[in-house]
């Protein structure tokens, strides 16, 4: 049951009473911030007031007269201004929390028009090591995937991959020039990786030797003008006559032209590095400077694979399977599948037909020889076409989106991409409805940066991004100290095994990096801490896997001592509205949590923001623990008291379980 709509709806129908606009007014009824004022709380009356030029409070009475809540709250209370204060009925609450026990749903409905949406996410450009920022992508998406399957969508996994790139033409430049055919043929992910960085680092080599003199030109020019900044905001600082906010102006854009230089020093630095990494190995300067075109021969490489040049062709076919082992390993480890993998290659015989179907209606330009689509409030075009005929990533994403929408009949896509995309995105989405894809929707899910502890983006020494399976296997190692450090481990009994263990560390430690990512809005950066992550306290993965182990331990207990079976089976066989009573404050904290489970689902779903379910998990992990301090489940003698307790205990089971499983987390029975 998604509460808070419900309450919505009969708020609208209240306010409509009072006005037209009600559609306004319905949705500012939210939980209460402080139960003792109730469980929910409307604001409606005091903007309503004004709109209707009454007092708030008289506003307020109204609506609480026309208000038809009996079957779910006592009787709402109007407070200071104009305030409505709502609380739960006890019977409302049983009713809701029976439904839910019997329910294996636990009472979360289905939307009434499922649409079938395409989610396009993880897509990472194959051939190169799978690096940290791909995590967000494939965890995002995951979690966002389950989330609309689960309310009843129809939902068409899709991993773009990037398949057909100028990473391609790395690889096989490298292989051609520098590959040992018996090696690669022997341990093939390894060398093509370190044919990938050797040739890289080459082609970066090259780019920094080219940037470095324009660089320092623009240090010369950047140092002049901070300097003219300076002395100016000097000499407005120590003006009277100068106000202090064009003071305070005067100082801000000295600080930025000094930001500038130190912008423009750190790109040099990063320039020098490159080019100090390769001179100082006596092999690379050599491979440097034997192939001081690599950049441009890279792209003739991969020119030559999209005109179908036999040898290339052979080359990519061969290497393309391994690539994709290479990341189907890291989807194995973290249980992520998708129903398609179309990737760039999968579109490349239509891409001729994306340009014509442009030019014939009119929506190209040739600029330079380039076939461009200009569009309004946009600075540069659109490219789809190069001079020298190659096509470009926004052409393959309009095939992408023809065939999405004719052959998988798509009425809504989400691209879970890099917020970096995201002028590629509003550019190609305004192409639909010229294309005649008419009212599909189209949205960019995008999200932020993986920064290291420091809050850099995350390197390794050596310059290149840290590997993602090393990120998992330190992840893992973290869980298990934590999760099974010895003094833990020697309360269990039965003692625990060390497959057990190995088992726990990795439920933990795989759940604990996508957690991570999940519990950040998606459009925040956040730092890759894994001592944080995994962490047994705190809005982690951990903590509410640990919550849900402490339901389970107690269910089993409860069941020995009643000597019961299959406690879930006795909950729900036993449990009906007489048999619950919520007396403590924690037990009607904690069903209220409970019951906001869908809330926090519908929520999610509405704003792509999977983090708004684990801030709910971990808020209903956290009342657990409050009533579990202060409501003894084992060794009660009332019935009623037992019963009603087992019922939660249940209950929270259910949902940090399910609630986990929508973020594709596992739990353990005990931990
Ligand atoms: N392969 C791209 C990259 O790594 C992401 C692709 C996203 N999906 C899309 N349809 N453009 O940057």
């Amino acid at each position: 049951m998604n509460l808070s709509a419900l309450l919505r709806d009969r708020f609208f129908d209240a306010i409509a009473e009072l006005t037209e606009h009600a559609d306004e007014y319905a949705g500012m009824v939210r939980p209460a911030a402080d139960p003792q004022f109730g469980d929910y709380q409307s604001n409606a009356a005091m903007p309503l007031a004004k709109r209707l030029s009454r007092p708030p409070r008289d506003v307020a009475l109204a609506i609480v007269e026309k208000l038809q809540l009996d079957d779910i709250c006592e009787t709402p209370e109007v407070a200071g201004p104009g305030f409505i204060n709502l609380k739960l009925k006890e019977s409302f609450l049983n009713r809701t929390l029976c439904g839910m026990i019997g329910d294996e749903r636990v009472g979360v409905g289905t939307v009434a028009n499922p649409s079938k949406i395409v989610i396009d996410y993880s897509s990472p450009n194959v051939a190169k090591p799978m690096h940290v920022g791909h995590i967000r992508s494939t965890v995002i998406g995951d979690a966002l995937s389950r989330l609309h399957r689960f309310v009843g969508h129809e939902v068409i996994t899709d991993n773009h991959l990037g398949d057909w790139g100028t990473q391609f033409g790395i690889i096989i430049y490298g292989y051609k020039h520098f590959g040992d055919p018996d090696q690669v043929a022997a341990n093939p992910v390894p060398e093509l990786s370190s044919l990938y960085r050797l040739t890289n680092q080459l082609i970066e080599y090259s780019k920094a030797k080219a940037s470095l003199e324009g660089l320092q030109a623009k240090l010369v020019d950047a140092k002049a003008a901070a300097e003219v900044e300076a002395l100016a905001a000097d000499a407005a600082l120590e003006d009277d006559k100068v106000s202090a906010k064009d003071k305070k102006k005067a100082q801000k854009s000295a600080d930025a032209a000094t930001r500038r230089v130190a912008s423009v020093e750190s790109e040099i630095a990063s320039a020098l590095a490159k080019i100090a990494a390769v001179d100082s190995d006596p092999m690379l300067a050599q491979c440097a400077a034997e192939h001081p075109d690599v950049a441009d021969a890279v792209l003739l490489e991969t020119a030559k694979l999209h005109q179908g040049d036999p040898e290339n062709r052979a080359l990519w076919e061969k290497f393309l399977p391994h690539c994709k082992d290479e990341i189907n390993r890291i989807y194995d480890r973290l249980d992520v599948t998708f129903d398609h993998t179309l990737g760039e290659s999968f579109y490349h015989d239509r891409l001729p037909g994306v340009v014509e179907t442009l030019d014939r209606l009119g929506l190209t330009t040739k600029s330079d020889g380039a076939v461009c689509v200009f569009l309004d409030s946009f600075d540069s075009p659109m490219i789809i076409q190069k001079r020298d005929g190659a096509y470009l990533y926004a052409t393959t994403d309009l095939a992408t989106l023809q065939y999405r929408h004719e052959v998988f009949g798509a009425e809504e896509i989400l691209y879970v991409v890099d917020s970096r995309q995201s002028e590629h995105f509003e550019k190609f989405f305004r192409m639909a409805e010229p294309m005649g894809m008419k009212g599909i929707k189209l949205v960019h899910v995008s999200f932020g940066t993986v920064l290291g502890i420091d809050g850099r983006p995350m390197k390794t020494r050596s310059g290149s991004l840290i590997g993602l399976e090393s990120l998992l296997d330190e992840a893992v190692a973290a869980a298990k100290a934590v999760a099974c450090d010895p003094e833990r481990l020697a309360n269990m009994s039965p003692p625990m095994d060390e497959s057990e263990q190995n088992l726990i560390a990795e439920v933990v430690g795989t759940g604990a990096i996508k957690y991570a990512d999940l519990s950040h809005h998606r459009t925040s950066d956040y730092r890759f801490d894994v001592q944080k992550m995994v962490a047994m306290e705190g809005n982690t993965a951990t903590y509410i896997q640990y919550s849900y182990a402490r339901t389970q331990s107690i269910l089993r207990r409860v069941a020995a001592e009643l000597d019961v079976d299959d406690l879930s089976r006795w909950a729900v066989s036993t449990t009906d509205t007489t048999n619950l009573k919520l007396t403590e404050p924690a037990e009607r904290a904690l069903a209220i949590a409970l019951i906001r489970f869908e809330e926090a689902i519908n929520g999610s779903i509405a704003a792509y923001a999977p983090n708004q379910m684990c801030d709910y998990l971990y808020e209903t992990a956290k009342t657990y623990s409050t009533f579990n301090e202060s409501c003894r489940v084992l060794g009660n003698t009332d019935p009623i008291v037992l019963q009603t307790r087992v019922a939660l205990v249940y209950l929270t089971g259910v949902v940090l379980q399910q609630g986990l499983e929508l973020l594709n987390i596992g739990v353990v029975e005990r931990m």
